[in-house]
């Protein structure tokens, strides 16, 4: 049997795989991409485009019916749950096609199946998709991360009688529920709690940590916390669930038992790389809790074997995944490039937005820094108070009073997941406070903040 050999072999065809066959097969490596399911993966078929989709709706139906303040009623607003999931899968079908043609035009093969590692040879590996054997000079794992199932007692009933769902069935239920327990006030937890609350749901988070958002600025979380709250969704913070029996969650909070009834149950307690049945021990890749380790470009323990976005577990967010490939390809052609992970940014998809980039307060502490902070609400923006005109909005950056550089940056309010990019840039350039008094922003916009807030830590003598 003849065994096709390829330049680079890629198990996975999410945003790290996809991209890193594109990289690699437009700088002439013959390519496999291997997907056992749909191209896009995670991030295009039941994540960030399906939610963002979702929360699209959700908003224009929230502004349709609360607009008087702009001077624009609307009467007979609906929504209709069925059209906007039918939205959400033309979407993803949509970006779907769009990367199968990009993989056609640069070349790279793609084969529908299950990959797994068989061995490794001389001058390659070699990949089984179920009777076909295929061989890798290099491989490129991308395989992504699944849904973590904290181990609660009657969790495994009530996920297969279909009242507790995960992220990826929450995105096809039929109907809005009348109310919905989410068990997780990570990022997942907070973007669904916002869709279901605006869309009529009783939501109640289940969280166990003193603070949503997960690795969040304590200040902005608070902040959050309150306005979501405002929206109606209730948050139990500190709070144990003990068990699941059907419809119902019984959580443990400050020593004593609660118990929330609701229609459906989420849970989103974070989620884990998926390494089973990959092969790894086949050609011995090192695993640390269930992560591939990979070093700053992206190697494995084993030459030649990459892996990059969940599976390594250092960053799970589809843009990381993107700049890991890109490391990894441009390493395999011999250029010196590595992952800088201190500059990625981060958004929670909510209203109001919440993005951030580097050193929370609480992180700069941690590790010693002498930081300053500067905080500045939003409204200092004249396009802010003409298009939000919420009070609660605010920047918050933190500053390493050394060299008076930007070390963080946080935002809590609309916009902020188009202006983070900026801030990035600014870490990634360490840029100092001094740099940015002579950069011009645009005029009105909201990224002004940035300029205003460092004027003021200027003003007080930072
Ligand atoms: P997460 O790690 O963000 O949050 C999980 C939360 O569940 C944590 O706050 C944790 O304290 C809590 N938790 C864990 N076990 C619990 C229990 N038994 N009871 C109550 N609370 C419990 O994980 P999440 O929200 O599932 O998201 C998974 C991944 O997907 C994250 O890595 C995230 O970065 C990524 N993602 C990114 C998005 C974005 O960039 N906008 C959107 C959605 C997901």
């Amino acid at each position: 049997m003849k065994i096709m050999v390829y330049d680079l072999i890629v198990l996975g065809g999410g945003p790290g795989g996809y991209h890193g066959a594109l990289q690699a097969a437009s700088n002439n490596l013959k390519t496999l991409l291997i997907e056992k399911d749909k191209l896009g993966g995670v991030c295009l078929n039941e994540g960030c485009i399906p939610t963002k989709t979702l929360l699209q709706s959700a908003k224009v139906y929230h502004h349709a019916l609360h607009s008087e303040v702009l001077g624009v009623t609307a009467s007979n607003v609906e929504y209709h749950h069925e059209k906007v999931l039918k939205r959400k899968n033309e979407v993803s079908a949509q970006l779907r096609s769009g990367i199968r043609s990009q993989l056609k035009a640069s070349g790279v093969e793609v084969i529908e199946g299950y990959g797994q590692i068989l061995r490794r040879q001389a001058d390659g590996f070699l990949v089984g998709i179920g009777d076909v054997m295929v061989k890798g000079k290099r491989l490129l794992l991308a395989t992504g991360a699944s849904s973590v199932i904290p181990p609660i007692p009657g969790i495994r009933e009530a996920l297969d009688q279909g009242i507790a769902l995960t992220s990826r069935e929450i995105l096809d239920i039929p109907d809005i529920p009348e109310s919905l327990t989410i068990i997780g006030g990570g990022v997942i937890g907070l973007e669904m709690a916002e869709y279901f609350a605006k869309t009529g749901s009783r939501v109640t988070v289940i969280e166990m940590q003193n603070q949503i958002g997960g690795p969040i600025d304590s200040e902005i979380s608070s902040t959050f916390l309150k306005i979501l709250k405002q929206k109606g969704i209730q948050f139990e913070l500190n709070a144990k669930v003990q068990s699941i029996d059907q419809h119902q969650v019984t959580y443990e909070k400050q020593g004593k038992t609660f118990r929330v009834d609701s229609e459906y149950i989420l849970v989103c307690t974070g989620r884990k790389p998926n390494i089973e049945n990959l092969g790894l021990e086949a050609i011995g890749v090192e695993t640390i809790k269930g992560c591939v380790s990979t070093d700053e470009t992206g190697q494995t323990n084993i030459p030649n074997v990459y892996a990059v976005g969940d599976l390594n577990g250092k960053s799970m967010l589809a843009h990381t995944a993107y700049r890991e490939a890109e490391v990894c390809i441009q390493t395999i052609l011999g250029k010196k490039e590595q992952m800088r992970y201190h500059s990625i940014p981060a958004v929670i998809y909510t209203t109001p937005e919440v993005a951030y980039v580097g050193e929370t307060e609480e992180s700069a502490i941690a590790k010693g820094i002498d930081y300053a902070k500067v905080n500045l609400p939003l409204n200092y923006s004249g396009r802010y108070v003409v298009e939000q005109g919420d009070r609660n909005g605010f920047i918050k950056i933190v500053i390493d009073k050394k060299y008076n550089q930007i070390i963080g940056v946080h935002i809590l309010g609309n916009y902020a997941s188009e202006i983070i990019y900026g801030a990035a840039m600014m870490l990634e350039t360490e840029m100092r406070t001094s740099d940015i008094e002579q950069l011009v922003f645009p005029h009105p916009s909201v990224s002004e903040v940035i300029k205003d807030a460092i004027h003021q830590y200027i003003k007080i003598g930072g």
